[in-house]
């Protein structure tokens, strides 16, 4: 069986108390933080500089998602400020490979996002070249969206590209993680399941994490 790991998301989070809201989810395999320029997507959050705080408080390892343009010239600076993994997406990128191999230079792993229009045999060759593939199953820019099923076909395609590469990568699901939706999500062959309002809405997210986590694992 596939490692389940939740990675909640600041983004559904108090952003005036982030090291507090840090400390609530302790018990989770990292924190994924949604970087975001009002260009790539509809919406404003937070850049390298508080970033780069919350490497420095954070109880768990980063994993930065970043819906950013130009995001060749901007992710290597993520790496560089420690963080466990990066995340660009393939849309907002015009040399990948060069990236993902930037990013590993870095002492980052690697992930590449996918928006839900976006298909995923284009990129099965380079699957190697990764730590993690992020199929996303909302569009980004909002916390709070409906799972997009359709999505699972892709998951479920993905897996196995992935068993047949003999690469060695995360297959990460983003948006309208429920309790409900990460049970189908796993059974398509995801492992690393971010939630922010299935989190961060509830009166315990650290209980929230481990219900997430029973139902992920299969
Ligand atoms: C959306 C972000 C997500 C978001 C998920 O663009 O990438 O990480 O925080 O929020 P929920 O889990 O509420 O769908
Ligand atoms: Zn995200």
């Amino acid at each position: 069986p596939l490692q389940c790991c939740i990675s909640p998301s600041i983004l559904s989070a108090d952003f005036v108390n982030l090291e507090a809201e840090l400390a609530r989810i302790s018990n989770a395999d990292a924190v994924h933080v949604d970087v975001m320029d009002n260009h790539f997507v509809p919406n404003l959050t937070i850049g390298l500089p508080v970033v780069e705080r919350i490497q420095a408080v954070s109880p768990v390892p980063l994993d930065a998602h970043l819906m950013i343009a130009e995001v060749d010239r901007w992710a290597p600076q993520y790496a560089d400020a420690g963080l466990d993994s990066v995340t660009f997406h393939v849309e907002a990128s015009n040399a990948p490979i060069k990236l993902a191999r930037e990013l590993r230079a870095r002492g980052a792993k690697a992930g590449m996002a996918l928006r839900p229009a976006t298909p995923v045999e284009p990129y099965l060759d380079m699957l190697t070249e990764l730590d993690m593939l992020l199929i996303m199953t909302v569009e980004p820019g909002f916390g709070g969206q409906a799972f997009i099923d359709v999505m699972l076909p892709k998951i479920r395609r993905a897996r196995a590209a992935v068993e047949g590469s003999g690469a060695n990568l995360a297959i990460q699901v983003d948006g309208g993680i429920t309790e409900e939706t990460i049970t189908r999500a796993a059974e398509a062959g995801a492992n690393i399941f971010v939630a922010g309002s299935a989190v961060y809405g509830k009166p315990s997210p650290a209980e929230a994490i481990d219900a997430l986590r029973a139902k992920g694992q299969l």
